[in-house]
C-alpha cells in the first residue's frame, strides 16, 4: 500500500500574527516551506522507481483557500491537484480574524465554553469539530478507497480530524492533537493500524 502524506500549508501571514481563520497568503517562511515540500515529495516519491511505475500518479488533495493553493503551486506542475471545498479550514464565524487573546477579551463566555468542550463547541455563525467530522465523512470514505499515493495539503483542524480518524483516535481527542506547521506526517495503512513517520523538510 502507498502512503498517505498529510501536511498543513506553509506558514501564512495570519499564522505569523496568531490570527484565527481568514484567507491570508503565505509568509516568506511559508513560501520557503512550499519549495521544501516540493523537494521532499520529489525525493520520497520517485515515479521512475519500478515499484512506482505500476502506479505513477501521485494525487494531491487540497482546500480552496489561498494559503493551501500557494503551498501546492509548484506541485501543480507535476501532479494532479484536486481542490475540495470540504477541506477548507474550520469556520470560526464571528471570531474569524481575531487572535485567541482578542477572543478571550471580546467574547469571554465563548472563550470559556470552547475551552470547556472544544469538540462540541460551535463558533457563533461558524462550526464545531463535530461539524467538521460530518463535512469530512464523504472524503474520508474516498480516502480509504483511494489506492495510489496521496498527499493532502490541509489545515490544522481539518488534519486533526483526518489524521485522528486514520490513527484510531476518539473524536473527542482530535481537537487537541498536535499537527505542527512545516511537518509531513506519513501514514502507511497496515493490516492493523498505520505505520507513522514524521518528516520535517524545513528545520
Ligand atoms: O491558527 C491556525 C488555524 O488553522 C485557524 O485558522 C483555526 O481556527 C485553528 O488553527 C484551529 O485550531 P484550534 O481549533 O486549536 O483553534
Amino acid at each position: 500500500p502507498r502512503p498517505i502524506w498529510f501536511s498543513r500549508h506553509g506558514e501564512s501571514v495570519f499564522n505569523s500574527q496568531g490570527r484565527i481563520g481568514g484567507d491570508s497568503p503565505l509568509s516568506a517562511r511559508g513560501i520557503l516551506y512550499a519549495q521544501k515540500l516540493e523537494e521532499f515529495v520529489h525525493s520520497v516519491y520517485r515515479p521512475d522507481d519500478p515499484a512506482d511505475r505500476a502506479n505513477p500518479n501521485l494525487t494531491v488533495w487540497t482546500s480552496t483557500m489561498l494559503r493551501t493553493g500557494m503551498t501546492v503551486a509548484g506541485l501543480n506542475q507535476s501532479w494532479e491537484v484536486i481542490k475540495w471545498r470540504c477541506l477548507d479550514e474550520i469556520d470560526a464565524g464571528m471570531c474569524d480574524g481575531l487572535t485567541y487573546n482578542e477572543v478571550a477579551a471580546q467574547f469571554p463566555e465563548e472563550y470559556r465554553k470552547r475551552k470547556e468542550d472544544k469538540y462540541n463547541y460551535r463558533y457563533p455563525r461558524g462550526e464545531s469539530y463535530q461539524d467538521l467530522f460530518l463535512r469530512l465523512e464523504p472524503l474520508l470514505f474516498e480516502m480509504l478507497r483511494h489506492t495510489g499515493p496521496l498527499l493532502v495539503v490541509g489545515h490544522q483542524a481539518i488534519l486533526r480530524i483526518l489524521y485522528g480518524y486514520l490513527t484510531g483516535k476518539q473524536p473527542e481527542e482530535c481537537p487537541d492533537l498536535p499537527i505542527p506547521l512545516h511537518t509531513v506526517i506519513q501514514l502507511t495503512p497496515q493490516a492493523y493500524g498505520c505505520e507513522e513517520v514524521w518528516h520535517t523538510p524545513m528545520p
